[in-house]
């Protein structure tokens, strides 16, 4: 009998390595980070200026939030290697399997489509091989919001052409590393991208366009991206490197502020189309959700995408669908869909920097997916959270209770769907380390390592070894 459990045990790794090509994947534990808020040496071996250092020193865009200039110009010094050396060992001290980070265009090609800047290359090399050493898969995001400001200044994903200049970046990048990364993600969060913090410009800057009309002439950037994903992910099977391509999307399911009122349920479901449909849809089904055409006919009628747009990019799936997860969308009926309104909505008491904190929203989505889409492989890239005044030293500790509740509920529910039948195949926590979120400069803490932004001093925080608990509970699963 316990010969027979060997054999089997046998034909079934025997069977992987013949359909799969590799050893059955592990589930993937692990954090994420991005370029442009770890890496800081923002003028270091010959990189270009890029579009969120340009945002960043010289409109200030921080001030618009904040009331304060900041920048990613030193950030949390990750380009560094002696100090990423570091960050590593400590991911390792954390049981990780896996680490989600991004490449910075404007290293790599610093005037958007010219010479390859072999010096970032190098380094890229040199972190994935570190990477991999330290018993880590590289999750690597090929383009997470920034590119080069060339670029931008030739209106970015408003231009044809970045279809074209984008696929020769990735293709760069795809033939210098395909053959130890894995796992490419060709996008982060186009959502977020177009209609959040291009849209929140657009209100700073007031320009003339109508908010509605504004928000629904992004469409065509996002479908540009669209395209620019398939035609990566075409590139990245005709190149045979035997592991996976995914683009990874935020997700934020619409609820309802008043589930007993109609009308905020009818909004809810709008605003659901407006975030999660618009991508999912096109990408899974090879077509937009007919309210949002709707919409599109009403405010942006020139959005016309050709059948075969649609149909190219349904042709060309992603081989997983990365989420990032933080809250639903709570809505009221008297939101319009067709603006930034949801984010004020927070019903909670003690209220986080990411929205109400809802982990069944997250089981919901995942079994949606399932359901409506297919069930594709899905890693969950980000999920995590920070409450204002929780992340402080005290003793030369930090404890911070309310992201450990947050992490743990998330983490159930991730896990409650797998059990469903969800073929979930990972989980990322929001960040491994505090760094520089965006519009809010440093002044939202979303790490499992506090970061002295001052002396670059690392502390793990209560978080990081509750989260290190539960990798090793459910390493094997
Ligand atoms: C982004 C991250 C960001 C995080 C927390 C996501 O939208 O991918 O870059 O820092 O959310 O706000």
């Amino acid at each position: 009998m316990k010969q027979l459990k060997i054999s089997l045990s046998f034909l079934l790794f025997c069977t992987n390595i013949l359909v799969f090509g590799q050893k059955k994947q592990p589930f993937f534990w692990g954090v994420a980070t991005a370029a442009y808020q770890v890496e800081g040496a923002y003028q270091t071996d010959g990189k270009g200026e890029s579009k969120w250092d340009f945002l960043t020193n010289k409109v200030g865009i921080t001030q618009f939030t904040i009331g304060e200039k900041q920048t990613g110009n030193v950030s949390i010094n990750m380009y560094d290697r002696t100090q990423y050396l570091k960050d590593l060992a400590l991911l390792k001290q954390l049981g990780a399997n896996s680490y989600r980070f991004s490449l910075d265009w404007s290293r790599i090609i610093p005037d958007g489509t010219g010479a390859v800047n072999e010096k970032a290359l190098a380094h890229y090399d040199q972190l994935i091989d570190d990477v991999l050493a330290a018993g880590l898969e590289p999750f690597v995001t090929i383009y997470h919001f920034d590119y080069p400001v060339v670029l931008m200044q030739k209106d970015g994903w408003g231009n044809p052409a970045m279809v074209d200049w984008y696929i020769n970046y990735a293709s760069i990048v795809m033939k210098r590393f395909g053959k130890k990364v894995k796992h490419f993600i060709t996008f982060n969060e186009p959502y977020i991208e177009f209609f959040l913090v291009e849209n929140m410009l657009h209100e700073q800057e007031s320009k003339h366009i109508p908010p509605k009309e504004y928000y629904m002439s992004q469409m065509q950037k996002a479908h540009r991206q669209l395209i620019a994903n398939a035609k990566a992910i075409e590139l990245y099977h005709s190149l045979q490197l035997k592991g996976q391509i995914g683009i990874v999307l935020n997700v934020n399911p619409g609820a309802a502020w008043n589930a007993s009122k109609v009308a905020d349920v009818k909004a809810a479901n709008f605003q659901d189309i407006l975030i999660n449909g618009l991508f999912l849809d096109p990408l899974y089904k090879g077509k937009y959700p007919q309210m949002a055409m709707d919409s599109l006919a009403k405010y942006n009628p020139s959005f016309q995408p050709s059948a075969s747009d649609l149909t190219f990019i349904a042709q060309n799936k992603p081989d997983f669908l990365g989420i990032n997860f933080y809250a639903p969308a709570v809505v009221k009926g008297e939101d319009s869909a067709m603006s930034l309104k949801w984010l004020d909505n927070n019903p909670d008491a003690i209220k986080s920097n990411v929205g109400p904190v809802m982990p069944e929203y997250l089981y919901k989505m995942l079994i949606r997916l399932k359901k409506d889409y297919g069930n594709p492989t899905v890693y969950i890239t980000e999920n995590g959270t920070g409450f204002a005044g929780e992340d402080v030293v005290k003793n030369g500790k930090v404890n911070d209770p309310l992201r450990i509740d947050y992490i743990k509920r998330h983490v159930a529910y991730a896990l409650k769907a797998k059990r469903e039948g969800v073929n979930l195949g990972g989980y990322m926590v929001w960040s491994g380390w505090d760094n520089f979120e965006w519009v809010s400069g440093y002044t939202k803490r979303l790490g499992l390592i506090y970061v002295d932004f001052k002396t670059q001093e690392r502390i793990p925080k209560q978080s990081f070894f509750e989260y290190k608990k539960l990798i090793q509970k459910y390493k094997g699963i």
